[in-house]
């Protein structure tokens, strides 16, 4: 297995104006992480041998491990663009990738993820009416099957409203959400288990418009995609001139109901995705998996406490 890099980030407890009190972004070190445009390229396609070559070295080599800050500008230019069974509606003039640089930190009670992006001359899709651009992460603490070598890319099936064997009002979900794959949905009563077992991906969300207070969504991700009725999680936004935005999601740290802890000691998976140019559903930019801790150990970001 190719060894996770390791990053320090330094956090720093002098308190600046804006976006997460008591954080100086100045003092946390920024990962880039490059984002590509997938097309449809369902789990289902990966899993094939014929279709993907990597499937025959998954999972002893995970995705990030072949792609990771490698190809995914190459990947996603070639998919914006490709032949008709992977991409039958492409948007003209679509940008392959959007790239991120991403810092990270907490203190007694919360975590804060600062994710700064600029999406480039994006297209209007005009798909999304109320909001230019999105930006999600989704969270796995270990309890969905193959994130730690697949990030949020187990949860894309071929089947979701918009893919290639699309059925609608499908969402995102889990193959274990089934009885077996392709098979019927479980009985509420075990998907409520799988709940209770943490075996779901939680996921925040930035709805963004420039000029505008952006709206924080969060939900989770098991037999469906469920946004929560009110978000645990904070957002704060800008956006500068040249279009760059600077988004910092803030949450509590642990005791929040339907929500991952995060403590030290357990190692998380992350996906990262951003819906540009009014864009929705399958059309957006995705990151491989990538991993964080808490204090210290072995992972992309190795989130330090004051
Ligand atoms: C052993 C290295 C390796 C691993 C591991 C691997 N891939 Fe690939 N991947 C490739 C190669 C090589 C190609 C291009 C040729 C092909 O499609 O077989 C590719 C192609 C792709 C494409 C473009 C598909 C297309 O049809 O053009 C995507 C998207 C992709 N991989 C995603 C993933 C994801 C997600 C994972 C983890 C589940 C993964 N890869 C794991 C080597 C790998």
């Amino acid at each position: 297995m190719f060894p996770a890099a390791l990053t320090a980030v330094l956090w720093a407890s002098s308190a600046l104006a804006g976006a997460a009190p008591g954080v100086d972004w100045s003092q946390v070190e920024a990962k880039k992480i490059m984002l590509l445009y997938p097309a449809q390229t369902p789990w289902e396609r990966l899993m094939t041998r014929e279709r993907h070559s990597g499937q025959r070295r998954w999972p002893a080599k995970t995705c990030v491990a072949c792609h990771g800050s490698v190809d995914e500008h190459a990947l996603g230019d070639s998919l914006a663009n490709a032949e008709k069974f992977k991409e039958p509606t492409p948007i003209m003039g679509k940008p392959g990738a959007v790239d991120t640089m991403v810092k990270m930190a907490h203190d007694a009670q919360n975590l804060y993820v600062q994710v700064a992006f600029n999406p480039g001359m994006q297209p209007d899709a005009s798909m999304d009416k109320d909001f230019e651009t999105k930006l999600t992460i989704m969270i796995d603490d270990g309890n969905v099957a193959n994130a730690n070598t697949a990030g949020c890319w187990v949860a894309c099936h071929q089947d979701a409203e918009s893919m290639n064997m699309g059925v609608v009002g499908k969402t995102k979900y889990l193959e274990e959400s089934l009885t077996g794959p392709g098979g019927e949905k479980k009985s509420d009563a075990d998907i409520k288990k799988m709940m209770e077992d943490g075996k779901y991906f939680e996921y925040w969300q930035a709805r963004l418009n420039p000029g505008a207070k952006p709206v924080p969504v969060d939900g989770t991700i098991l037999d469906k995609r469920a946004d929560n009725k009110s978000p645990a999680v904070k957002v704060d936004a800008t956006r500068d001139a040249a279009g760059m935005w600077t988004v910092t999601f803030t949450r509590k740290l642990t005791g929040l109901k339907g929500h991952k802890d995060f403590v030290p000691g357990k190692t998380y998976n992350l996906g990262f995705a951003i819906h540009a140019g009014r864009t929705a559903k399958r059309f957006h930019y995705v990151s491989f998996e990538r991993t964080l801790v808490l204090d210290s150990g072995m992972a992309d970001f190795v989130v330090v406490k004051k």
